[in-house]
This record gives C-alpha cells, sequence and structure tokens, in this order.
C-alpha cells in the first residue's frame, strides 16, 4: 500500500522495521517524525510487507533481517535535516543489545538463529523464482541475481571443469548450484543449517546426473578449512563488523589458490545515512545487525594478504547495493 514518494529532489528509499505501522499511519497523516510534511519534505511511507534482512547488501534495509512492514522513501535537502534530528533520538544499539538477549546468544548466534527461522522464510522466497514475494522482494532477488550473474561471467571465462571453488556462506545455493551446472567442484557452506538443507535441495533438483553434486555443510566461515582454485563469498560480509572483516578477508584469502571473489555493502556517506534512517524502525527480535564496508578497507586487508583486486563490478538497484572484487594474487599479476 503504499505510497509513492513524491519528492522534488531524486529519492531514496529505505526500509524500516516491522513494528511501527501505527507510528507510520499518524506520520502518514501531516507530519514528519512530528514535524510538519511540507510538499518539499515529503516521506511517503509505504505500508507494505517488506520483510527482509538486508543481509544482502542493501545499505537501505536496515540490514537487520528484520526489515520490515515499512518502506520510506525521503526527499533530500530539508528532508535529510529534519530526519537528522530525529535519527539522533534512536538507539539501535541499545535494541540489538535487546534482540541479542532475546535470542539468548552473542552476534553470531543471533545471525544463525535468524537464518535458521523466519531470516530463512524470507530468503528462501527471495532466492526463489516463485511468485511469493512483494515487489521490494522482488527488487531485492533480481539486484542479487545481477550479483551472482556478474560473479558467474568471471568465473566462465575459462572452463570450470573440475575446478575447485569454495562458496562461503552459500545461502541457499543461487551461486554453488550453476557453478555445479559448469562442472566445478563445489565445497559450498553457510551457517544456518536451514539454508544448507534447502541448497541441498536445490541442488538435487536441478543437477543432472554428470554433474558434480556440491558438497554442502553448515558451518561459519571461520572454520572452513582446505585449499580451492577460487573462493567466493558473495553478501554475507555484512554480518561482519570491519575488525572482523579484515580478519575474514585474510582467511578467505588463505582458502584460495588463484582467486578470490567477494560482495559486500559499500559504506559510502549516502549508504550510511540511509542505513541510519532504516535503524529508526526497529524490527522485531529476529533483526540481525548489518555493516556497511569501505572499499578501501576491504582493498587494504586484501593487498596485506598479498592479493590485489583485478577486477570491480557495482550493482545497485533500488533496495539492493553490492560492490563486488574479483582479488588474485599479486605475484600472479
Ligand atoms: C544474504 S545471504 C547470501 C547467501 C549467498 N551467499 C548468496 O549470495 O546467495 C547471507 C548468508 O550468509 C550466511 N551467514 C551469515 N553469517 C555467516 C557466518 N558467520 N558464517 C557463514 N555463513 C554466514 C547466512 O546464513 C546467509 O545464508
Amino acid at each position: 500500500m503504499a505510497a509513492a514518494c513524491n519528492c522534488n529532489a531524486a529519492p531514496l528509499t529505505l526500509q524500516a522495521g516491522a513494528g511501527c505501522r501505527q507510528q507510520v499511519a499518524s506520520f502518514k497523516q501531516s507530519s514528519i517524525f512530528g514535524l510538519p510534511c511540507s510538499p518539499r519534505t515529503r516521506i511517503a511511507l509505504v505500508n507494505q510487507r517488506i520483510g527482509t534482512p538486508a543481509a544482502m547488501t542493501s545499505a537501505l534495509m536496515d540490514a537487520n533481517g528484520g526489515l520490515s512492514d515499512v518502506s520510506l522513501a525521503v526527499a533530500s535537502g530539508g528532508g535529510i535535516a529534519l530526519l537528522a534530528a530525529a535519527l539522533s533520538l534512536a538507539d539501535p544499539e541499545k535494541r540489538r543489545q535487546q534482540q541479542a538477549a532475546e535470542t539468548g546468544g552473542d552476534e553470531k548466534a543471533v545471525v544463525r538463529n535468524y537464518f535458521n527461522t523466519s531470516g530463512f522464510e524470507r530468503w528462501k522466497r527471495i532466492y526463489g523464482e516463485q511468485d511469493d514475494v512483494n515487489s521490494v522482494q522482488l527488487d531485492i532477488r533480481q539486484g542479487h541475481a545481477q550479483t551472482v550473474e556478474k560473479t558467474l561471467e568471471i568465473l566462465n571465462q575459462s572452463s570450470l571443469k573440475n575446478v575447485t571453488i569454495c562458496d562461503a556462506g552459500c545461502g541457499t545455493g543461487s551461486l554453488s548450484i550453476p557453478l555445479a551446472m559448469a562442472g566445478a567442484q563445489v565445497y559450498a557452506s553457510d551457517i544456518s543449517s536451514a539454508m544448507v538443507d534447502e541448497a541441498a535441495k536445490r541442488a538435487s533438483q536441478a543437477l543432472k546426473e554428470n554433474q558434480p553434486e556440491p558438497k554442502f555443510e553448515a558451518r561459519d566461515l571461520e572454520s572452513i578449512t582446505g585449499r580451492y582454485d577460487t573462493v567466493c563469498c558473495l553478501d554475507v560480509l555484512i554480518h561482519y563488523p570491519q575488525e572482523k572483516a579484515g580478519a575474514m578477508v585474510t582467511h578467505l584469502a588463505s582458502l584460495a589458490e588463484k582467486r578470490l571473489i567477494l560482495s559486500f555493502a559499500p559504506k559510502t556517506l549516502w549508504y550510511s545515512v540511509l542505513k541510519r534512517i532504516g535503524e529508526l524502525f526497529p524490527g522485531p527480535s529476529k533483526a540481525t545487525r548489518a555493516y556497511l564496508h569501505a572499499e578501501e578497507d576491504v582493498e587494504r586487508a586484501l593487498n596485506a594478504a598479498g592479493w590485489v583486486v583485478k577486477k570491480r563490478e557495482m550493482t545497485a538497484t533500488k533496495f539492493y547495493f553490492s560492490r563486488l572484487l574479483e582479488a588474485v594474487p599479486a605475484r600472479s599479476q
């Protein structure tokens, strides 16, 4: 239901959490966060079901797995200034601590729990092919499909037959399955056993007898071992703060012989503001925390591990933003 954004400047759209439908309804009538709403500073509140974590890389979505029922379209200029005041009143950290306490675990446990329960249901739909998604989820599905497509384009430049590929944080197998179809020996893992089980189910339905079945395993990124020709990690770093992301990039690089492909939500001023706005609207307790990453930070970690960026891609739809880097060992250049 939702409202269209009727802004003078380029509108941006962001997701907000679920439990604020009533609040939103009242904002809709006459004000923005209690302030009069002028035509130049209009916030259109979309009261439609979104329900998705931004795990995905959507900087706009309160990456919290829980985003959800509201979408805001915000005008720039004065609208942002008004929002800034409101933003300072929000306390996302406190909310996250409550969410972690409710889940009874640390941050990683919150993520695992989310992707094994409500997050699994949401992402299974988003990463599926059925019509059971709303327009926002459809947009995210299409954005994510572009990231997968760009990854496949990079990898398909030479034959994948018998090439070993680690798909770290494989989700429902969106990348693993086409790689196996191309003949690659895929090792795919995810922190969520529900996601891994779904990936295995989809793989067995999609693959022919002569195509190698990927090896699926429920485990977190930290505990992946072995050596692979290529390591891919798409849209997972959003669950890692920068101080841990550097170490994760180093770890992933240590698993790869020839190529490392990473995608992440890029940290820019604009996306940071959008994410902060999204945090105004708490999602349900299932929500996870989301982290954007500065490209320079990711590249610095790659360089420190002896890798250089060979290719950069960016996918940006209305609700999905993902930077894709292909890195290779510096010595190979
Ligand atoms: C947005 S999904 C992306 C899935 C897949 N890479 C894709 O692009 O289709 C993020 C995935 O990361 C997984 N994940 C989050 N934290 C993780 C961790 N610490 N270790 C392994 N997987 C993790 C989640 O369970 C979820 O399946």
